[in-house]
């Protein structure tokens, strides 16, 4: 009886068609039958001190979902067993599923750290729900080599519009790491709202960081909710933050705006701007504002101040200055500008503008950093290690790129997520645009424009969540995902793979782990072609 009971079983599991829904696809993966079931006598083990915060959280997951006293021990011989393999690239790691065994290997905790996503996205939906599973905890064999395509794999979030508390700031860096993204561009500074503790400047945060009033609605409806909005992170909270998204290998880039998009801090020190006499309010309405900063000397020591603060806090290597989006009236109207562009020989206010950037360049470059701003930053020249970030489509980016800068494309018609995703008249209130998951997924970073040497600067791509409509962490969620999961794959997986309909197939069947994960996701595109 035991034995046809065996017979009945292996049979089974034979003909079992295992089927793999990851995202981002692998570089490769070969299939194979059977599977590795988690059992009581399952042991987890690392040969490597850098492995062990990442068998520890297999361990968690899966104490979580058994009741197995699972945990993670030095070993080189556990049956799922994490080694060292130095040949493989940072990123890179190997995951072999057999019946009998996982083995995993990587050069770092990095590499090995996106082998557990991968291995999650292969368990039971209910994995990511940290209860209790019923039934086994079964992970199909598989054979799996994989790397990313490329090194930056962003997403940006503005907390300028909409403040987000740090527990939901976490959240988005969790999701990020599930899908092995690897760059948080925490976009801190707006018109609308300042959001960092200085301590220098506490005006920033008692004033800067607070408004009056939001809008409602469209803003041609120019309507108002009638209630301040503000909030900031501590200095402290910051560096808890950048200490969580270290933990799961994800650098965080800090954008601090200027001159442009910088009426919240004139609100509080009106002597940056125009007129030290102008009264200016934290602005409500959204768009883009006339009131800048002015390239006046105690303007350069405020901003030197500032950055010098924000550089201790973010060990990472990017300091984003924003740079988009300012306009040069107030620049035309004042004789100080007028003068200035004199004494300094420049055409216009445009390359008073570049003047500006290569400034703050100059500072940031001295301090052992690198400058990143939106493609605007391109105009006036720009030390040899900034890099760009292209949003106004892809030109910005292929002209840097031919300067030799690295780029990052994050074109506003691909990846701004704040556009709609499917037709307005179902969806929830946004900026506008149209802005399909299979629109997001057609983008392609390798742009015909370059030779084989420039698109090497092309280090990776971003998706922007902007917030002027967007003012809590669900409807964020809403607006990521799955768009994110596009980004994740176009800059993970290779050019080779890219297959649309392949995507839609293993994301449909993935969405049980998403729910498991109780991610508020669109799905919008189960309905689009
Ligand atoms: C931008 O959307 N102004 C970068």
């Amino acid at each position: 009886m035991k034995v046809i009971l065996f017979l009945l079983f292996v049979g089974f599991t034979a003909l079992a068609q295992n089927t793999y829904n990851l995202i981002p696809l692998p570089k490769e993966l070969t299939p194979a039958e059977g599977q590795f079931v988690i059992k009581k006598s399952t042991s987890i083990g690392y040969s490597h001190a850098d492995f062990a915060p990442v068998a520890s959280l297999l361990a968690e997951h899966i104490q979580h979902a058994s009741t197995f006293p699972i945990s993670a021990k030095v070993s080189t011989a556990a049956t799922i067993q994490f080694s060292q393999n130095n040949s493989l690239p940072e990123e890179a790691y190997t995951l072999q599923v057999s019946s009998k065994k996982i083995s995993i290997q990587a050069k770092t905790g990095k590499g090995a750290f996106y082998a557990l996503q991968t291995l999650l996205q292969l368990m039971p939906a209910q994995i990511y729900a940290g209860t209790q599973i019923t039934g086994a905890i079964s992970i199909p064999n598989v054979n799996i080599k994989d790397e990313p395509r490329f090194s930056y794999r962003g997403l940006m979030l503005d907390v300028g519009r909409y403040y987000f508390p740090v527990e939901s700031v976490k959240r988005f860096i969790d999701l990020m790491a599930v899908y092995k993204m690897n760059t948080f561009h925490w976009h801190l500074t707006e018109d609308q709202g300042w959001r960092i503790e200085i301590k220098k400047y506490p005006l920033l945060t008692s004033i800067s960081s607070v408004r009056k009033e939001s809008m409602l609605g469209h803003y041609r409806d120019q309507k108002y909710d009638g209630k301040p909005h503000g909030g900031f992170y501590t200095q402290e909270q910051v560096k808890d933050i950048v200490a969580y998204a270290t933990s799961k290998y994800i650098q965080v880039i800090p954008e601090i705006e200027m001159p442009g998009h910088s009426t919240a801090v004139l609100a509080a020190y009106p002597q940056f701007g125009s007129n030290g006499d102008k009264i200016l309010q934290v602005k409500t309405k959204w768009g883009v504002a006339e009131d800048v900063l002015f390239p006046r000397e105690e303007t350069f020591e405020f901003l030197e101040n500032v950055l010098t603060e924000v550089m201790a806090l973010f060990p990472g290597q990017y300091i984003h200055i924003g740079g988009d989006e300012c306009p040069k009236t107030q620049w035309k109207e004042s004789r100080f500008c007028q003068d200035l562009i004199k004494k300094l020989g420049l055409k216009d206010e445009h390359e008073l503008q570049s003047y500006f950037i290569r400034r703050i360049d100059k500072f940031v470059t001295s301090k052992g950093k690198k400058l990143l701003g939106w493609d605007e930053i391109l105009e006036g020249g720009l030390s040899p290690n900034a890099m760009v970030m292209s949003w106004r489509g892809t030109k910005g980016g292929v002209e840097a790129a031919k300067q030799n800068h690295d780029v990052v494309m994050s074109p506003n018609s691909y990846f701004y997520l704040d556009y709609y995703q499917a037709d307005p008249k179902t969806e929830p209130i946004a900026i506008g645009g149209n802005l399909t998951l299979s629109k997001c997924y057609s983008f392609e970073p390798n742009l015909p424009e370059l030779t084989a040497e420039e698109a090497k600067h092309v280090v990776g791509i971003q998706a922007n969540v902007w917030t002027e409509y967007i003012s809590n962490i669900a409807y964020a969620e809403y607006m990521t995902y799955p768009r994110a999961l596009a980004l994740s794959e176009v800059s993970w997986s290779t050019k080779e793979s890219k297959n649309y309909t392949d995507f839609k197939k293993r994301l449909t069947g993935h969405l049980p782990s998403m729910d498991a994960m109780k991610i508020n996701y669109s799905k919008a595109f189960l309905s689009q072609p």
